[in-house]
């Protein structure tokens, strides 16, 4: 049997397994999951030595555990890291999924569940990859790293200790991540830029306690009025965001390369299906492509305060909040970036309120040339797996891992992605494709085999 072969033997098994690892309700933002998170951290690991691995290991962190393992048996070929993420995003409104979230199930050519796409499913592509590589040949065609976190969703923010102390031990000579998206149905994707992020939360307190807004509205300032308006001031009419100095440092994009993205096979129609929005607006001067991928943003992520149950209560709050986030973009610095918003924020507020301003994570973006010979290698085993060529696109998101991997080695970075934009990553509803779960598999171990040529 080939190897295609035998991957498509073993479909059902592959799929069987998958709903296992989807079952475990590994949210890393709550900590009432804390004992998911540990059982997630072990069915990986579990997994991985049942796939080949000799070396696995649990590493306790400050927050959720790391799962790492290596097989280093293939002398003279070349070494490389696989990165991915055990972790989910919460699954509410738990009332808008179809399915329960934690109850993976095929539904139109697609398994709906909490972490299909964003990142068990592809991380188990990887696993069924280099089991079926083990199984078929007795090891590992080349040597092969493999660090898995349960703290992504939330920042990765135990990890950059972990890669600073473990230099050595990470060292490999490409990183290899499925975490990302394609640019559309059949079209297999290798994505060379991500957007960094910052993450920041404000507290605006103005009395000291809430109050009766019969008896004192009028006379006194009221929070959550002094939040809308901050936030109405944080972008200009052109939608760009009015933080002076948000786009000093921005590296400009050589005009080959916006033409080249213009150019790729995306679909307006297939965005706005996916968004279903009444209608579209970005910063001027820039493509929907470009606002998505080469520009930054600020957007608001999440606002509370006040009376919020049923019914009607009269009430001025003595405190606002809200949670907000700004997409960054080679070379915008994100400690200079953070600074930049706090500063011009505690300039908009009046003195009426007082403000608690907290970064919860800063995050680089990256974009990388795609020249090693490592590309093509990839670019070939996904026609393999997916009988088409693959493009060249960035993405908006951000995977942290992906910049301190970059700064701290300075390999390749090939991020060969299989979820697809319109399915509901962060969403109720999260499903990955069928088709791109299996073809996944064929052309992830098509890639590890092709490696060994290099
Ligand atoms: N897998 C995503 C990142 C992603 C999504 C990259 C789509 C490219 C296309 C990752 O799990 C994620 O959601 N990252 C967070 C950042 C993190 C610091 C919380 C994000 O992008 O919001
Ligand atoms: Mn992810
Ligand atoms: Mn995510």
């Amino acid at each position: 049997m080939n190897l295609a072969e035998f991957i498509e033997s073993r479909r059902e098994q592959h799929l069987g397994e998958l709903y296992e690892f989807l079952r475990i309700p590994s949210v890393s933002a709550k900590s009432e999951h804390k004992p998911d998170i540990d059982r997630a951290s072990r069915w990986v690991a579990d997994h991985l030595r049942s796939a080949g691995f000799k070396t696995v290991e649990i590493v306790p962190t400050g927050l959720h555990p790391l799962v790492y393992a290596e097989s280093l048996e293939a002398p003279g070929k070349p070494t490389v890291l696989f990165y991915g993420h055990y972790d989910v995003q919460p699954a509410e409104p738990l009332e808008l999924w179809t399915s329960p979230a934690f109850q993976p199930e095929v539904r139109n050519g697609s398994i709906y569940g909490r972490g299909t796409a964003d990142d068990k499913g592809q991380v188990h592509i990887h696993l069924k990859a280099l089991e079926s590589l083990h199984q078929l040949h007795g090891k590992f065609p080349i040597n092969i790293k493999v660090l898995i976190e349960g703290e992504e969703e939330v920042g990765s923010v135990s990890l950059w200790d972990y890669v600073q102390s473990h230099k050595e031990k990470l060292k490999a000579d490409a990183l290899l991540v499925s975490d990302t998206s394609m640019l559309g149905k059949g079209v297999p994707s290798i994505t060379y830029g991500l957007r960094g992020l910052n993450y920041y939360e404000i507290e605006l307190t103005g009395p000291a306690r809430d109050l009766h807004s019969g008896v004192y509205g009028g006379a006194v300032p009221n929070p959550l009025i002094v939040l809308a308006e901050l936030f109405a001031k944080l972008h200009d009419k052109n939608f760009r965001v009015a933080v002076p100095g948000f786009y000093d440092d921005i590296a400009a994009v050589p005009p080959a390369e916006r033409k080249a993205l213009n150019a790729l096979p995306w679909k307006e129609k297939d965005f706005k299906h996916a968004v279903g929005a009444p209608a579209y607006h970005g910063e001027k001067g820039f493509t929907t492509v470009e606002r998505l991928w080469i520009r930054p943003t600020l957007e608001l992520n999440g606002i509370w305060g006040g009376y919020q149950g049923e019914g009607a209560k009269t009430v001025i709050p003595s405190k606002a909040y809200a949670k907000f986030s700004t997409r960054l973009v080679p070379n915008q610095n994100p400690q200079k970036i953070a600074k930049l918003v706090e500063k011009h924020i505690r300039k908009l507020l009046p003195d009426y309120v007082h403000c608690r301003f907290e970064v919860l994570s800063t995050g680089k973006p990256w974009v990388a040339a795609y020249k090693a010979p490592i590309f093509q290698v990839a670019q070939s085993a996904l026609e393999k797996g997916f009988g088409k060529k693959a493009v060249f696109i960035r993405e908006g998101g951000s995977i942290p891992f992906v910049t301190q991997m970059h700064d701290t080695f300075k390999v390749p970075c090939v991020l060969v992605g299989f979820g697809l934009p319109d399915e509901n990553a962060h969403a109720p509803d999260e499903h990955l494709a069928l088709e791109n779960y299996h073809g996944g598999i064929k052309a992830i171990a098509h890639l590890y085999q092709d490696l060994a040529g290099l």
